[in-house]
């Protein structure tokens, strides 16, 4: 890249100038020169205030363009103008057909944008602006149109030819080649378009809808994964269910098809009838898979094919509409999930995520609104903030709604906008058609960047028998904006009834209380001790009258918004949510303030003793003690606050302090709750047949909580405890979770597992990045050499982005190699992010983002953070990682 990219803008949308009624793309595949021949029928778009006559058509650096007609005649110089990369056809009539014949060669092309090969398997990926890379078009999101595919190739190497739709033609032809032509009904921009030849296996079932209608399900994959695909399909049909009956989502073609591909720059790809996975995303099975992997891949096996209705039914007018498909999607492959599983844990690993992660990116330089208003690149903003925070919006509206209103406003946006591409804006609208809800303040959500704080007081008066809050809101400023407007935020809550109650109210104690709540309140579902605060100023008050008895306020429900609550909760209310609440979100952030508050005092100085009290070490005991509980909510119930999250905790991050603090405080409750630990451990021991019911799952994940916790006391004992389970090979979630523990013991021990791992499953990919991920991640100082040695092992490959997200992701991960003091982590981030750039743009800018956010840092690391983004940026790199560099350089 030698200009400064361009900047586009969402104000400068104009509809486009042409509609393509059809589009017939001819793909011969070579293992040289794949001739692509796309013939268009165009129209001028009548809604077009366009004066001229002229059609453009975008192209990639990747074509090679042979050949260009207009009506049957070959297009002159004159009329056929290079724009940069792109084609300006002068002089055009008001319909006409334009054929243009490229060549391309996917075999070179390692962005894994367009036609590429993985393995040796041809395939395509076109979000967002692939497509561009495959033939000259109008690759954007409005310009729709009905696709007709004709794929040729040798017959031997690639008996597999697959694209959108249903197939209806194929053959032989000359040269040892077949053909198959695939005809897809639906109009469709061209993001969705795909396109596989490859030598694979099929793995088969059927689906029949609520309406009767079968539909064939087919999961293509390479031979020697044919066993790993029954999860997915199993996955699938619950999906394609649960769509029926929770948003009356039925599928529209006769045939849905899943393709498993090694090379892929993110999940999974929701091309119409022909979705293309990530290999990792799809592919499971009980040897070789952790249960974190499969409940993984059930909630992206989901999300594509819920994506059929949200973003290909009803797609986005353009990219900055990116949120309307992702985050109404990732919402509701949650709703999914917890569904299928437990709603509380999903929440829990859900906000999790989001606090670490998105709170991040929404106080750095990469900062930006759902809606974004402005990008240079448009893969930098598959972002946790348009995905994450995108799915909290729309869970926002559900919760404001309640269920029932939000059904009728997703069903009169299907309905209103089926076949259309939309923007956010009217996804809000059918909403508050629908419900008659006022949703004007709210739409600051979509326009404004940033984390809210929500700041709550309260006052008790007992005469009056009266209970105050006294809310505030503030958001901090943003790249967009230094000033922001209130957020409409709800805040689902109760009031339980406290412990300094008078005799005879004591078996009530920790009920929520029948309240009758101020107007301001939208009161929710049949249980009326609970309601939705309606907070839209900067500050309002709350009054709750006929309150018997200071109650303790359980806030935030569910994690009701997407904001930083301050509340300033006493012990003693914290140590009574985390026993009474009925809210099992609000019960599991209890005992997180309670572990946050003793791991803070830690790091102020605090003796751990102090710190680390009494009853709070017996709240825990309760916890590994209480078999009525479900295990997978204790595994996350007892687990200390990551170190990323108390990061995002401090105004200047310490990383040292932190890690050190945290340990010492996890190997502190280890000693005091020994016993505990070992008879919770074993209890969950599950010498049965493998199973993979919830009471099983949870079982495991309790029981390896328990194994970190005792293996940090790096005693033989709790070694050979590991090793122990380490050498049972039970399942893959205990093999891992052994390995893990004797990787952090840092023993010979591991060294000699890890060794014997690798021996055993070379040749399974997935699970070499697991092995991978597994040492580059541990979170002991001075790992960089051990990492850079990762880098030069044979089953290494830079050009394979899960290699790349195992070793380099896993390494930005152990926050202590990465933050080294040094500023050995960070040169050696941007060292592989210079060697990205040239060959997959996308993944290497994905690598930058993490160093883009030093300005919480201490200013020692501030200052070798810039050095190292001053060298990526003085390589000229691409658009993709100059954007993330450049705005991080500015802050
Ligand atoms: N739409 C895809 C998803 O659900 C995202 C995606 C897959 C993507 N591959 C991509 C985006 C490549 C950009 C580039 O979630
Ligand atoms: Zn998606």
């Amino acid at each position: 890249m030698s200009e400064q990219p361009q900047v586009i803008y969402l104000k400068d949308y104009q509809v486009p100038s042409h509609i393509i009624d059809s589009t017939f793309l001819d793909v011969h595949i070579d293992d040289q020169n794949t001739r692509v021949i796309c013939t268009l029928q165009v129209r001028k778009n009548p809604l077009s205030q366009a004066q001229s006559h002229d059609l453009l058509l975008h192209g990639g650096t990747l074509l090679q363009l042979e050949k260009a007609c207009l009506d049957g005649v070959e297009m002159t110089p004159a009329r056929l103008i290079k724009q940069g990369t792109n084609l300006l056809l002068k002089d055009c009539p008001e319909q006409f057909e334009v054929k243009t014949e490229c060549l391309i060669e996917p075999q070179n092309n390692t962005t894994l944008e367009g036609l590429y090969k993985s393995g040796g398997m041809f395939c395509t990926q076109c979000e967002a602006e692939g497509f561009r890379n495959i033939t000259y078009y109008m690759d954007r999101p409005d310009a729709m149109s009905v696709f007709t595919t004709r794929i040729s190739a040798d017959k031997t190497k690639y008996p597999v030819l697959l694209a959108n739709g249903n197939p209806i033609e194929q053959g032989e032809q000359a040269g040892g080649c077949h053909y198959a032509v695939w005809h897809d009904p639906f109009p469709k921009p061209a993001y969705l378009f795909a396109l596989v030849a490859g030598d694979l296996v099929r793995y088969g079932d059927s689906f029949t809808t609520s309406s009767g209608r079968e539909v064939t399900l087919h999961i293509f994959v390479e031979a020697h994964n044919s066993h790993k695909c029954a999860h997915a399909m199993e996955s699938l049909k619950r999906s394609m269910k649960w769509d029926e009956d929770v948003y009356g989502r039925e599928y529209d073609l006769d045939l849905f098809m899943i393709v498993a591909v090694d090379d892929f720059n993110m999940g999974a790809m929701e091309n119409k009838g022909l979705n293309i996975f990530n290999s990792d995303c799809v592919l499971a099975d009980p040897n070789t898979s952790t249960d974190a992997q499969f409940e993984r891949i059930e909630g992206i096996v989901g999300h594509e094919y819920f994506h059929n209705w949200s973003g290909n039914r009803v797609t986005c007018r353009d990219w900055f509409q990116l949120s309307l498909k992702e985050g109404f999607t990732v919402f509701r492959d949650a709703q999914y999930t917890a569904d299928m599983y437990s709603p509380t844990v999903k929440r829990i690993d859900d906000v999790s995520l989001l606090r670490t992660a998105q709170f991040a990116e929404d106080s750095g330089p990469m900062a930006h609104p759902i809606r974004p208003e402005s990008y240079m690149e448009i893969n930098n903003f598959y972002s946790v903030t348009v995905y994450e925070k995108g799915a909290e919006v729309v869970g926002m509206i559900h919760t404001l709604l309640g269920a029932d209103l939000f059904r009728k406003g997703s069903d009169l946006y299907f309905h209103r906008h089926d076949g259309q591409a939309v923007t956010t804006e009217d996804f809000v609208v059918a909403m508050e058609d629908a419900s008659g809800v006022d949703l004007t303040r709210f739409r600051n959500w979509y326009s404004q960047a940033g984390t809210p704080t929500i700041n709550v007081r309260d006052e008790y008066d007992a005469t009056q028998q009266e209970y105050r809050l006294y809310v505030s809101q503030s958001t901090p400023a943003t790249p967009e904006s230094d000033t922001k407007l209130p957020f409409h935020i709800p805040v689902r809550m109760a009031l339980l009834q406290g412990l300094d109650n008078n005799a005879s109210a004591r078996q009530g104690v920790g009920n929520s209380m029948a309240v009758s709540w101020p107007e301001q309140v939208s009161a929710i579902a049949a249980d009326s001790n609970e309601a939705v605060l309606s907070i839209t100023e900067a500050q309002q008050t709350f009054v709750f009258t006929g309150i018997a008895a200071r109650p303790v306020p359980s806030l935030l429900r569910g994690f009701s918004a997407p904001v930083k609550l301050d509340y300033p909760y006493s012990n003693q209310q914290l140590m009574f949510l985390a026993q009474h609440d009925s809210d099992g979100f609000n019960r599991w952030e209890a005992v997180q303030r309670l572990l946050l508050q003793a791991l803070q005092a830690v790091m102020n100085e605090e003796t751990i003793g102090d710190a680390v009290a009494q009853p709070l070490l017996d709240l825990l005991s309760d916890l590994l003690r209480n078999e009525q509980l479900d295990p997978a909510m204790v595994a996350r119930l007892v687990l200390l606050p990551s170190e990323a999250y108390l990061a995002e905790m401090q105004t200047e991050i310490d990383v040292e302090l932190i890690h050190i603090c945290r340990e010492s405080v996890r190997c502190y409750i280890a000693q005091s709750l020994q016993s505990e630990l070992e008879g919770c451990y074993a209890r969950c021991q599950d010498d049965g047949p493998f199973s993979q019911s919830g009471v099983a799952i949870g079982h495991r994940a309790l029981k390896n909580v328990c194994l970190m916790y005792l293996t940090t006391l790096e005693d033989e004992a709790h070694l050979a405890l590991a090793q122990r389970q380490y050498e049972k090979q039970a399942n893959m979630t205990d093999v891992s979770a052994a390995l893990q523990a004797m990787i952090a013991m840092d023993d010979d021990a591991a060294a000699i597992a890890l060794e014997n791992f690798y021996s055993h499953w070379h040749q399974d990919a997935q699970v070499v990045d697991q092995w991978f991920a597994l040492q580059s991640s541990a979170n002991q100082a001075g790992r960089l050499e051990y990492v850079k040695e990762l880098l030069r092992h044979s089953a290494f490959d830079i050009k394979n982005p899960n290699k790349v997200r195992s070793v380099l992701g896993g390494f930005i991960r152990s926050a202590i190699n990465f933050h080294a003091a040094d500023g050995s982590g960070y040169a050696f981030i941007a060292e592989q992010v210079i060697l990205l750039n040239s060959i997959n743009p996308m993944i290497a800018a994905g690598l930058c983002k993490p160093l883009g956010r030093f300005k919480k840092h201490t200013p020692e690391r501030q200052v070798l953070i810039r050095e190292q983004l001053q060298r990526i940026i003085d390589t000229n790199p691409s658009k993709d990682v100059y954007e993330v560099v450049s705005k991080a350089l500015v802050q």
